[in-house]
């Protein structure tokens, strides 16, 4: 994967069914937060809030998405498939990146929610430069909700923006479709 297109059109989103119960290296985890911190921000605010989860706090966030779901999902919703999917985020979940973001008041919200998700962007595609690194941008499981704001440690006046689910993968997809604009 040489060019800036071939990585751009490799990138995908890897889902907790295809990760393998392997722990991602690290070293890898800082590559992705150093270059998350490289996207551009108006007047560079650098407004992103990420928070890893690793090892027993991933566990423990894994099981309070399970608790969350239990607990805030309409009778006529609730769906058993859904759960027993929650409940093998913890073997098959490596790291669970929390985002969000704290507005500095400095340019408007929205400027910074787009930063966030720019430096999102640089996320998905560190992993895609890795050969079974990978994951996705989920917002279910509580996303964006004050209870999550809370359990991701931002403060009051911060934006959860939902979670990027991180393991490992046999072997990665890279082949997608986009229908034509
Ligand atoms: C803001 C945002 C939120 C997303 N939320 C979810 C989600 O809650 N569940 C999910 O399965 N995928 C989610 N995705 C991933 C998309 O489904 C995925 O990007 C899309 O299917 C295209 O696949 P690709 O990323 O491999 O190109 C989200 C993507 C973005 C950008």
């Amino acid at each position: 994967m040489n060019t800036i297109d071939d990585i751009i059109r490799a990138r995908r989103s890897h889902f907790v069914k295809e990760f393998n119960g392997l722990t991602v290296p690290e070293e890898v985890i800082q590559r992705v937060l150093e270059n998350a911190r490289w996207a551009p921000s108006h007047k560079l605010t650098l407004p992103w809030k990420f928070r890893v989860f690793s090892g027993e706090e991933k566990n423990v966030l894994c099981q309070t998405m399970e608790r969350y779901y239990m607990e805030h999902t309409p009778v006529e919703q609730f769906n058993e498939g859904k759960l027993a999917k929650i409940r093998t985020f913890p073997s098959k979940i490596s790291h669970i990146i929390s985002i969000g973001f704290v507005p500095s008041e400095k340019v408007p919200e929205w400027e910074e929610l787009a930063a966030t998700a720019m430096a999102v962007q640089n996320i998905y595609l560190t992993l895609t430069a890795h050969p079974h690194a990978a994951g996705y941008w989920t917002t279910g499981n509580g996303a964006g909700s004050d209870f999550m704001k809370k359990q991701t440690g931002l403060p009051e006046t911060g934006k959860q923006l939902g979670f990027f689910f991180v393991g490992m993968v046999d072997e990665k997809r890279h082949d997608a479709e986009r229908p034509h604009q």
